[in-house]
């Protein structure tokens, strides 16, 4: 007995030390780009994916239900402002609605274009355009008044 918890603690400080990867510094966010997350981004958030990734359930221990929380990410980070090529998150929304890490899942209503153009333009750190705005907003809403289809059981 002795002996297998000393083994098992030796085993331990074998382990090597992986370095943690240093999170890529992100620049608070300016307040225009805060109004264009409250206004854009979030409903889209609310609309699609909130209902796996919120208060209820936090699958991949991602909550998209607050800016803070978007921007603390899961398990991986979501993305930092400026960098849309290294986001995870931009990456799983604009997968091929047939790989199986897509973005809302297969099984979901998938993001419109414009919602994921909006989406591209807040990551990128631009303002996102008056016209894609109304655009991704009116596709936001007829997500939400789609009848939802009959609840499926889910693990
Ligand atoms: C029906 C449930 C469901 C919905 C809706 C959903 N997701 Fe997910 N999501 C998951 C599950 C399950 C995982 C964990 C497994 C995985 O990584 O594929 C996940 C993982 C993720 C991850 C990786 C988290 C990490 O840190 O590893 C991201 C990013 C993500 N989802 C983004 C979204 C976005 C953005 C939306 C909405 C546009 C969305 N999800 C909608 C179920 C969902």
């Amino acid at each position: 007995m002795r002996f297998a918890l000393l083994f098992s603690s030796a085993a331990l400080l074998a382990a090597p030390v992986v370095p943690k990867k240093k999170p890529e510094v992100a620049k608070p966010l300016t307040s225009a780009q805060k109004t264009d997350y409250a206004k854009v981004i979030q409903p889209i958030f609310d609309t699609h994916c909130v209902s796996c990734h919120g208060p209820k359930k936090e699958k991949g221990k991602l909550r998209l239900d607050t800016l803070e929380a978007t921007l603390k990410g899961g398990k991986n980070p979501t993305f930092v402002i400026g960098k849309p090529n290294s986001s995870m998150l931009l990456s799983r929304v604009f997968l091929d609605r047939t790989a199986g890490d897509v973005m809302p899942p297969k099984e979901e209503p998938p993001l419109a274009e414009r919602q994921k153009e909006a989406l591209y333009a807040f990551v990128e750190g631009q303002p996102i355009p008056d016209e894609l705005a109304k655009a991704a907003g009116a596709a936001t809403k007829a997500a939400q008044a789609a009848p939802k289809t009959a609840p499926k059981i889910k693990k």
